[in-house]
């Protein structure tokens, strides 16, 4: 159930943290993975990781970013079996402080990218009968966090569009899920990580006793894109070990 070899997959964001964990297992696991990231270092990673293809974008920018599907279906012979929308990024500031542009960046990295690239693979899984979406939703899906407006109100957007999407498309064969990671040790909590105070007020709920990892979010992950979940639509799968339930 969990061979995905001939099977096209476009992760987002893998050229770092989760996003590059999840996109190694695909390729791991047979995949003909398509890594879609901003980063300079995307073909040294893609040839790193073993991976199909490479693909530049900035999701900030609507254009570059309807361009970068459009060369990807292309690179994929038009066929899209698995989208992982796993990019994303995080600002900190007071509340009342929060600048408007960094508000606008985040949703639109977020959450406005989320949804466009979802409509896209979504035009062409329901021309080819199906197909798999799965969203990288977050615990402040469910908590406001601190400091951290915009990225809660787009990860509670995630959230809702994957629900959203999932009752438009389990008709049509295209089942699309989220996971909701807990505390993960990546580049974007270098500063929680770093903070002891935060970091031990962090751990000390977390029965697991320990901040997540990549390899721990890939395979639920390959999972939601299995035949496994064919009658799975809408799940926000927490993958915190046991913090939403603490
Ligand atoms: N780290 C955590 O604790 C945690 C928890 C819950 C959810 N998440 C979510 O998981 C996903 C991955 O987080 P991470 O911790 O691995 O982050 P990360 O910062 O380590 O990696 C993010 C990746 O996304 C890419 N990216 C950023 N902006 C982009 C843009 N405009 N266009 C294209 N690519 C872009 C980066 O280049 C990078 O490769 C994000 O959606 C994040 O919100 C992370």
């Amino acid at each position: 159930m969990f061979d995905f070899t001939g099977k096209n997959v476009i992760v987002t964001g893998g050229c770092a943290g989760l996003g590059r964990g999840i996109a190694a297992a695909f390729t791991k696991a047979g995949a003909r993975t398509l890594v879609m990231d901003v980063s300079d270092k995307i073909d040294e990673i893609v040839r790193e990781d073993g991976h199909a293809f490479g693909v530049r974008v900035d999701l900030a920018d609507r254009a570059d970013l309807k361009a970068g599907f459009e060369k990807a279906m292309e690179l994929l012979g038009g066929r899209l079996d698995v989208l992982v929308n796993c990019a994303g990024v995080q600002k900190r500031h007071e509340c009342e402080d929060f600048p408007l542009s960094d508000w606008d960046f985040v949703l639109e990295v977020n959450l406005n990218a989320v949804f466009e690239l979802c409509q896209l693979a979504g035009r062409v899984m329901l021309g080819q009968g199906g197909g798999k979406i799965v969203n990288i939703a977050s615990m402040l899906s469910f908590f406001g966090g601190l400091r951290v407006p915009a990225y809660s109100a787009s990860k509670g957007g995630v959230m809702q569009l994957t629900r959203a999407l999932a009752v438009a498309w389990a008709g049509k064969n295209i089942q699309v899920n989220a996971i909701a990671p807990g505390y993960m040790d990546t580049e974007m909590n270098t500063a929680l990580v770093n903070d002891p105070v935060r970091s031990a007020s962090i751990l000390s709920r977390i029965p697991a006793g320990r901040w997540g990892t990549p390899e721990d979010v890939a395979g639920p992950v390959l999972f939601l894109a299995s035949p496994a979940a064919d009658y799975l639509s809408g799940a926000i799968l927490p993958v915190d070990g046991g913090y939403l339930s603490c």
